[in-house]
């Protein structure tokens, strides 16, 4: 069975540092740490450090009183850092640098009197904390349909953000929307975003040119991963998003298909070799890596966990 392996795949730079985050902070401050939500979304990831002593909760009132609490690479809103600010817990924000990247945005183009348009998927952690960072209104919208329904105050003061982690694609159709039906609308170029989902997204195309069937190694919550899926679903592969090898049916790599193996910027790179020792399990394999970019992005971590080292 030929299968091939996307370049870039897999971890990016925000989710290296959202875990890094938590182990220095398990070793600063010893077990239990809490965590605002999934640290990342990968069961395999949260059950790790789970087991390390990280108590994982959807409402800060389940920590307990000075506990150490760290908010997930998604982002909290406003309401949720001034709750923690009110109840004096210890915050150590992780945040990824290009989720903060857009709350800065939107925050500016309310201070400049635009409403705010989110384009993203509603009731996604990154959306809700997107929306709560930007004072006023913010419109969630995800379609050029929405954008036909849209209705704003003043054309002339309006902006667009985005969600960190949307098809390019789709999302560039409903940024040309916007700007037909509002020519005055401002915003960054959709490309500009986040580095991690274009590379991803550009080596998922070119897997799926090559290949038969895709494979995306993810959650099913993982709004990247599903993007991966969806892009090689698109260009008429059989494309299944799967957390781990068990999920993996033979069926779908029968008959001499290429498959093509991805995964999404939440999961490990172990779980990938999961998939490879299930599909050599089926027959031998003959595995190939895409030339991709190599990425080489590194974001700092916070000033008070920089010279603590995670235990091995
Ligand atoms: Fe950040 Fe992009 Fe990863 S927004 S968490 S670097 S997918």
């Amino acid at each position: 069975m030929q299968v091939i392996l996307a370049q870039p795949r897999g971890f990016c730079a925000g989710v290296e540092r959202a875990i890094d985050i938590v182990e220095r902070a398990l070793e600063k401050f010893g077990p239990p740490i809490y965590v605002r939500h999934e640290i990342v979304h990968n069961k395999h990831v949260v059950e790790s450090l789970r087991a390390k002593g990280v108590r994982f909760v959807e409402d800060l009132d389940e920590v307990p009183a000075g506990m150490p609490t760290i908010f997930s690479a998604h982002g909290v809103a406003r309401s949720v850092e001034e709750v923690a600010a009110s109840r004096d817990l210890p915050v150590i924000d992780a945040t990824c640098p290009l989720v903060s990247k857009v709350h800065n945005e939107g925050r500016r183009y309310a201070e400049q009197g635009r409403e705010v348009v989110l384009i993203g998927h509603a009731g996604h952690p990154e959306v809700e904390g997107t929306v709560g960072q930007i004072p006023g209104t913010v419109h969630v919208i995800s379609t050029p349909e929405d954008v036909a329904a849209l209705t704003v105050a003043d054309p002339e003061k309006l902006a667009y953000v985005t969600q960190t982690t949307l098809s390019l694609d789709d999302t560039e159709v409903v940024v040309r929307a916007l700007r037909a039906r509002f020519p005055a609308v401002a915003g960054l170029d959709t490309k500009d975003i986040c580095y991690a989902t274009q590379n991803r997204q550009r080596a998922v195309r070119e897997l799926a040119g090559r290949t038969d069937v895709v494979i995306v190694v993810g959650a099913k919550n993982s709004s990247n991963s599903n993007r991966l899926r969806e892009i090689a679903t698109q260009m008429g592969r059989a494309a299944y998003l799967i957390n781990d090898a068990s999920e993996l049916d033979p069926a779908w790599v029968a008959g001499g298909a290429r498959v093509g193996v991805t995964a999404g910027a939440s999961a490990p790179e172990v779980l990938v070799d999961g998939v490879l020792a299930a599909l050599r399990a089926i027959e031998p394999i003959e595995v190939s890596v895409l030339d991709g970019v190599e990425e080489t992005v590194r974001f700092r971590l916070p000033r008070e966990l920089e010279d603590v080292r995670p235990a091995a």
